[in-house]
């Protein structure tokens, strides 16, 4: 099969189309023929490495895929071949087939493309468990969702939304934070010129925001702390700023307030029952919830496509599709 692979030579990263043998599945797993991937952050490393422990084989990079089961494991019921699914994988999704756990395997929404598709699982996942299994987000309540043009970000205010909570974002443009609020926030701060933790206080009339979904980090995380009501719960996921400074864990305790980060994979496994992503699901039929796409590109400008996301130049998602 094709697949686009991560070659490293002296530090330098290069993407390259290769040949490379079709994955059988473990007995939990299936085998999806791959339609279209979303990219994410994630991608941008150096991937895991492809050949398991001590290989030195180029890794296939991607973690979110929609497509057609080809193949099940021998222990897999949920899922039979010509099934129409999207998953959540750990890398090996840049490829014509790729294999996923039967149970990080959702049944696509109706009426939905596979490049729509290809856009729920990891970000929208990720948002919906940080807002309600972590962060136990309550109508009513403002949510700050940090981000409006990253994958996170942008399904994170729809979501929050859907729960009915007020929707505050931040973004470093204005155009960004114009798009944010065309998703559902009622407000919204340009973290690269204005001050934001002054700006939250006021748009919160001084009493700070109840939960922020922060993938963020770097500055902006000190001064979300800042701007935090009594009570108020944090969610970090990843951080594309860079890294946070420790919080005065005082402080926070005196006010009731906690900081928790999150892993989609470990929220996925623990809903075995997927419910989070069926809510999401009959979300996105009454189109409560809808895909948020920059711009679908052929799987041989995965290169381009990847620096599109690095030099945040995107709103949303970039989806890569195989042209026959
Ligand atoms: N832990 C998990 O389970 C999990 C799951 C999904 C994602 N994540 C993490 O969440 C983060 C966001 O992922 P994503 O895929 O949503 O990212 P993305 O679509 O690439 O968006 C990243 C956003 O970060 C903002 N940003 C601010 N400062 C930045 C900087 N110095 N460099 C780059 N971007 C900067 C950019 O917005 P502006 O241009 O508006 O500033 C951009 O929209 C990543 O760290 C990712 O690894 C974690």
């Amino acid at each position: 099969m094709r697949a686009i692979r991560i070659h490293m030579t002296d530090d330098q990263r290069r993407l390259q189309l290769d040949e490379v043998p079709v994955p059988a599945p473990r007995p939990d797993q299936v085998i999806v023929r791959v339609a279209a991937v979303s990219l994410n952050r994630a991608d941008l490393g150096r991937g895991r490495v492809g050949g398991g422990a001590g290989s030195n084989e180029p890794a296939i990079p991607g973690l979110d895929i929609a497509g057609v089961v080809e193949s099940v494991g021998e222990e897999v019921t949920a899922w039979k071949p010509g099934d129409r699914v999207m998953a959540l994988v750990t890398g090996g999704a840049y490829a014509e087939y790729c294999p996923a756990r039967a149970t990080l395997t959702y049944a696509i929404p109706e009426g939905m493309s596979f490049a729509e598709a290809s856009t729920i699982p990891c970000v929208f996942l990720t948002a919906y468990y940080a807002l309600t299994t972590v962060a136990n987000l309550q109508r009513g309540e403002t949510a700050l969702i940090h981000a409006a043009g990253s994958g996170v970000g942008s399904a994170g205010i729809q979501i929050a939304r859907a729960l009915g909570a007020r929707v505050i974002t931040s973004a470093g443009s204005d155009a960004k934070v114009t798009r944010g609020l065309e998703l559902g926030a009622e407000a919204g701060v340009n973290y690269s010129r204005q001050d934001l933790r002054i700006e939250l206080l006021r748009l919160t009339d001084e009493r700070g925001v109840d939960v922020v979904l922060d993938p963020v980090g770097g500055d902006i995380y000190g001064a979300t702390l800042g701007a935090l009501a009594p009570g108020g719960r944090v969610v970090t996921i990843g951080g594309t700023a860079g890294p946070r400074a420790p919080a005065d864990e005082a402080s926070l305790q005196a006010k009731g307030q906690t900081v928790r980060p999150m892993m989609v994979f470990n929220a996925a496994l623990e809903d075995s029952e997927g419910r989070g992503a069926a809510r999401l699901n009959a979300w996105f039929e009454d189109g409560t919830l809808r895909p948020v796409i920059d711009r679908v590109l052929p799987m041989g400008e995965a290169a381009a496509a990847q620096r599109l996301l690095a030099d945040r130049r995107v709103f949303g998602k970039v989806v890569l599709v195989w042209e026959d």
